[in-house]
C-alpha cells in the first residue's frame, strides 16, 4: 500500500529507507573522470541535496519501538548519520553490507559495496526475533540504485511480520508499505 507520510495515523516497527544523496552539484569542466560519472548518476531520478535529506522528517511515522535501516554511500555517510540523529533515532551498526559483485574505480579505493546503516529509537532491540541473519550481502548490482532483494527478506526474517514502510521506494513490495515520487499503485 502506498501511504502519504505527511498524512496518516499509521505507525512503523520499520522503517527501511534508500535516500536520493545527490553527488556533486553543478556541471565543472575540470572535474575529473569520477566526478562527472557521479554526476551522471544524479540523471536517474530527482535527488535531494544534503541539507534536504539531513532536515528529512520520518520522526512522525515511527511507533515508540523502532529501527531504521538507512542505506548511504560511503561519501554521504555524515549527512546519514545527521538525519538518524535529527530524527531522535540513535545510530547502532551496520545491518548490512552488499558485495555488489561489480566493482568500479573509487577516488581512492576500488569499490564494491554499500553499506545500510541500522538506528534505533525506544526498546527497539526487543522486536529482534532472529539473532542469525548475517551482515553479509553477496547478489549482483541490477539497475542503477537498485537494492538487493535479500535486504527485505533479512530485515522480515529478523523481525518477522510487524508494520513496516520503505521510504523512497521505487517499486511496491507484498507485505511493506511504501512512500517514494517513482512508486506506482
Ligand atoms: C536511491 S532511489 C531508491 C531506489 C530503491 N531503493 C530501489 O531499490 O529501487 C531514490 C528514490 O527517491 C525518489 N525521490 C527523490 N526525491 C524525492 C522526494 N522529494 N520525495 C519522494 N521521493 C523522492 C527518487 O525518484 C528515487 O525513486
Amino acid at each position: 500500500m502506498i501511504v502519504d507520510i505527511y498524512n496518516t495515523d499509521r505507525r512503523y516497527n520499520i522503517i527501511y529507507a534508500d535516500p536520493p544523496y545527490r553527488f556533486s552539484q553543478g556541471i565543472n569542466p575540470r572535474t575529473t573522470f569520477q566526478e562527472k560519472a557521479k554526476e551522471e548518476l544524479n540523471l536517474h531520478y530527482q535527488t535531494m541535496s544534503d541539507r534536504e535529506i539531513m532536515d528529512f522528517k520520518f520522526e512522525q511515522i515511527a511507533a515508540d519501538d523502532c529501527v531504521l535501516f538507512l542505506w548511504t554511500t560511503d561519501a554521504h555517510l555524515p549527512v546519514a548519520l545527521k538525519m538518524i540523529e535529527n530524527n531522535g533515532f540513535t545510530y547502532k551498526t551496520i545491518a548490512f553490507v552488499w558485495d555488489k559483485q561489480k566493482s568500479y574505480m573509487g577516488k581512492w579505493t576500488v569499490k564494491c559495496c554499500e553499506i545500510c546503516l541500522l538506528a534505533t529509537r525506544g526498546q527497539a532491540h526487543k522486536l529482534v526475533k532472529n539473532f542469525k541473519v548475517r551482515q553479509l550481502i553477496s547478489e549482483r548490482k541490477t539497475e542503477h540504485s537498485a537494492k538487493p532483494q535479500k535486504a527485505y527478506e533479512n530485515i522480515v526474517s529478523m523481525f518477522g511480520d510487524i508494520p513496516k514502510i520503505e521510504l523512497f521506494a521505487r517499486k511496491q513490495v507484498d507485505g511493506w508499505d511504501s512512500w517514494g515520487n517513482e512508486v506506482e499503485e
